[in-house]
């Protein structure tokens, strides 16, 4: 797979072959150590010496190992590594992970360069875990563990036993001497280690790894402007279709990831206009933010009127939160001020309903105000009268003005005491008039995308910080009283009101695959609550966790005379299948042995009960690295399907990785390319970052018989709510404003095709510079048997390309629509222009500077 690295290598002449290098030693002493810069986070070091007294740190302080236990201030350190060489060959590092943890890691290597599972095993009520080290136990039949741990003020050590590094025995007190860490000079700095005895050509590998890490971040940092004098003669380019070499690919390569992060779902997508309808805001919520409590967003609309809020006797379990009001004077009420304000059209109907109870002998009916910014009345409307029991109320209410910024105002008619619950305003004008539906809008800028499948509910939202805050579907069911919110971990409050069978209409709705993803029984590895970062469902809990998921495939599609999940589906509006075809098992995650061990499970049991099901595993957060290696390998093991690989990368890394997917192996697993984007500090989407994901979608269209699907991530920011930049579309209350990068999303999702027909392409000019800013693909769609050029010009210059069509079957005129996205790479108000054009078999075309170029040659009229 990496086979163009020692390409690499050779090109820019860092690496010579050892047998050209002469007189290098036979072996040298490398120093293994962790310094206590950046509270100890910069993870494991190496220095080497021939003479045990000069040392030469590589890097000088290159992490070759980084401690991933834990998040935020507590997280990700390295503390004391110890290093040996086991009896298995394989080099084990221990480490501390903190001064207040009773915890050590363990990972393994067979080169010191490529690690593999983090284990984070704990050391039970022995206080914490400083100093851990390994030593071979007298018998050589396993190892013997040993660590310092301070306890009520005393300092103990403690030892336990393993074979394997997995299963350990119960820690004991014991008089051990815990082996010393050796001191050595470096750099003038005396730092403490494991000192060790390796060949030269050992040596000379870490070496050369960090030279590579630095070449590759020096092409990472590569922008795509360049300077136009470089280009001075006409850049030619002609293209030779090959046919003969034409290969099927994916027809579900451009989907969306809908993930409720940037206020996504509640006071985005999902239309509901009040915020806090449930009175279930509460200060776990948004962490840091002691005002954010079931009264958010809600004022009294008087003086004579006591608002409060009671649990005794909620309306259901999961939504235990109502508002009481006590009315000492007729004609005062509740308002809602929105998310960030309610907007409202004049001439459009709104659906107003609420929960309302008063056990009063005199009861009546509620009144629902729209009020503009200056809190005129422009609607008005009543329900029914109030019962003595929860009883749900409703009213259609039409606005006689606008407003962006109006409030909403419930006020009943009567005095005394009232309870309210679930109060809710919904636009009837909704994506496909849905009941309960989405942001007409905001859908539709989805839905113009035309993708094949939607990701849903994330992202981290599905695996959750902590296991508490796992995303659980059979609570977002059934009827909105029901559902369960949850606190959202970008900091907000998900209602739920958008659930799973809001998601699944929805994908039906704009004709395109569900693909939900869940938890791998584990959460978020940067999780902060209830534990440090990943943390895995306790073994007990896990057959009920699969039963959950196995219930959703039910849920989706199951017959209801026979299911009672299927049941439920059918009683929701929805009696015929979803036909749900894929499920995401795990989002990201650290591959641990704790992850291993529970996606295996859900694995086997999902392939078991339902063979059909196309399971979507992981690789890990980076396009590299421990978790994408691990992942992979689990899934080739596995036979999984898919691999949900993610990777926000720079600029420069999509320009020096155009031939990511060539190099894979075509008989693994397929790959979903789950998440990604082009990030640049600093800036939003552009004509860089939109040109730069054109050009990867056209590797990802190369590839298409191995690269199954793609989703740009994430989705939807609300202004002034946003946590996440850049983001594909970006709103506010009334307008929906796409980024640069959506117009890519919308053209490969409008010009998608199922065979792709290889190309050779000439040049005028060879210098990598060029060659590595052009980019083109040819694509047949089957069902419109249309024929789609793309051109990517990443250059600063024009290019005249020529492109032979007869190979295609083009014999004569052809009428083409033409789409043009261009502009300089800062630009972020570009829009693709499009024009129907004629053209010839020898089809010539110039490619302005910094472009993508669709052609669409229509075969039907
Ligand atoms: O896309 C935003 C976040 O990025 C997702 O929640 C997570 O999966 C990734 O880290």
């Amino acid at each position: 797979m990496k086979k163009a690295f020692f390409f690499l290598f050779v090109t820019i002449g860092f690496s010579l072959p050892n047998h050209l290098m002469a007189n290098e030693p036979d072996s040298a002493y490398i120093f293994a150590y962790a310094t206590e810069k950046n509270a100890g986070r910069n993870g494991l070091h190496f220095a080497w010496s021939t003479d045990r007294n000069t040392w030469h740190s590589i890097g000088p302080e290159r992490t070759f190992l980084r401690s991933e236990y834990a998040s935020g201030r507590h997280g990700k350190r390295m503390l004391s590594p110890y290093l040996i060489k086991g009896n298995d060959g394989m080099w084990h590092c221990l480490w501390s992970v903190h001064e207040g943890y009773a915890v050590f890691a363990h990972c393994t290597s067979t080169d010191l360069i490529s690690w593999g599972q983090q284990a984070f095993p704990t050391t039970g009520n022995t206080g914490n875990c400083m100093n851990p080290s390994v030593t071979f136990s007298p018998t050589g039949q396993d190892y013997l563990i040993t660590w310092k741990s301070l306890q009520a003020g005393n300092t103990k050590t403690y030892s336990c036993r393993t074979k394997d590094f997995r299963t350990y025995s119960i820690p004991q007190a014991e008089n051990v001497a815990v082996p010393h860490r050796q001191q050595v000079t470096i750099n003038g700095i005396t730092e403490s280690g494991t000192l060790h005895r390796v060949a030269w050509n050992e040596v000379e590998a870490l070496i050369q790894a960090d030279k590579m890490a630095k070449y590759k971040a020096i092409q990472n940092a590569e922008r795509l402007a360049i300077n136009p004098d470089l280009f001075k003669d006409t850049i030619t380019l002609n293209v030779t279709p090959r046919p003969e070499e034409s290969k099927k690919i994916s027809d579900m390569l451009i989907g969306v990831f809908f993930e409720d992060i940037n206020y996504g779902a509640d006071g985005g997508l999902y239309a509901e206009l009040v915020q806090n309808r449930d009175f279930e805001y509460s200060p776990n919520d948004i962490g840091r933010e002691e005002n954010w409590t079931a009264t958010n967003s809600w004022t009294t609309g008087g003086e004579s009127l006591l608002f409060d809020i009671d649990t005794v006797a909620p309306l259901h379990a999961h939504n235990p939160h109502y508002a009481v009001l006590d009315i000492k004077e007729k004609g005062h009420g509740l308002v809602n001020d929105g998310f960030d304000g309610v907007p409202v059209k004049a001439g459009e109907k709104y659906d107003f309903s609420i929960f309302a109870r008063s056990s009063n002998s005199k009861r009546g009916k509620i009144t629902v105000r729209l009020l503009d910014e200056g809190g005129k009345v422009i609607g008005e409307a009543r329900t029914g009268k109030i019962s003595k029991t929860w009883n749900k109320l409703s009213a259609v209410v039409e606005a006689t003005a606008s407003t962006v910024n109006g409030r909403i105002e419930v006020i009943p008619n009567m005095e005394g005491k009232v309870d309210l619950d679930m109060v809710s305003l919904f636009p009837q004008k909704t994506f496909k008039n849905r009941k309960n539906g989405m942001r007409a809008d905001l859908a539709q800028a989805i839905a113009d995308i035309h993708p094949r499948f939607v990701r849903f509910p994330g992202g981290c939202v599905a695996h959750g910080n902590g296991l508490d805050n796992i995303y659980r579907w059979e609570n977002t069911i059934g009827p909105l009283e029901g559902r369960k919110p949850l606190r959202n971990l970008w900091g907000y409050h998900q209602t739920m009101g958008l659930g799973y069978y809001e998601y699944f209409q929805f994908c039906e709705d704009i004709g395109a695959e569900p693909l939900p993803v869940v938890a791998a029984g584990v959460c978020c590895q940067n999780s902060s609550i209830g534990g440090a970062g990943q943390m895995g469902i306790p073994m007990e809990e896990m057959p009920e966790y699969i039963e959950s998921l196995l219930n959703l495939i039910e849920w989706a599609n199951g017959d209801p005379s026979e299911s009672p999940w299927a049941k439920m589906r059918a009683e929701a509006g929805h009696p015929k299948p979803f036909n749900l075809k894929y499920l995401g098992v795990g989002n990201e995650d650290l591959i641990t042995p704790v992850f291993e061990e529970r996606f295996t499970m859900i694995f086997k049991a999902i392939k078991e009960k339902y063979p059909e099901i196309q399971v979507v595993g992981t690789s890990g957060p980076f396009s590299e690295g421990p978790d994408y290696v691990e992942g992979w390998k689990i899934a080739s093991k596995l036979g999984i399907p898919l691999v949900d690989e993610h990777y926000y990368q720079p600029a420069g890394w999509f320009l020096n990785n155009h031939d990511y997917y060539d190099r894979y192996d075509r008989s693994k697993p397929k790959v979903y390319l789950g998440e990604y984007a082009t990030h640049i500090p600093g800036k939003g989407n552009n004509i860089e970052t939109a040109l730069l994901e054109a050009y990867h979608l056209i590797g990802c269209e190369r590839n298409g018989d191995i690269v199954s699907m793609t989703s740009y991530a994430p989705l939807l920011a609300k202004d002034r709510r946003t946590r996440w930049r850049p983001d594909l579309i970006y709103f506010n209350n009334t307008e929906v404003k796409p980024g640069t990068s959506y117009y890519t999303q919308l053209l490969f999702g409008q010009n998608s095709g199922n065979e792709y027909i290889p190309s050779v392409l000439t040049l005028s000019d060879n210098r990598d510079d060029v060659r590595k800013r052009i980019g083109i693909s040819v694509v047949k769609d089957s069902l419109s048997q249309d024929l789609i050029l793309k051109f990517v010009n990443l250059l600063p210059v024009k290019v005249q390309a020529t492109i032979d069509l007869a190979p295609l079957g083009i014999s004569g005129k052809q009428d083409a629509t033409k789409t043009v996205l261009s502009g300089m790479p800062e630009d972020w108000k570009a829009r693709p222009e499009t024009s129907s054009i004629a053209i010839e078999p020898q089809y010539r075309d110039e490619l302005p500077a910094y472009s993508l170029t669709i052609v669409r040659l229509k075969s039907k009229s």
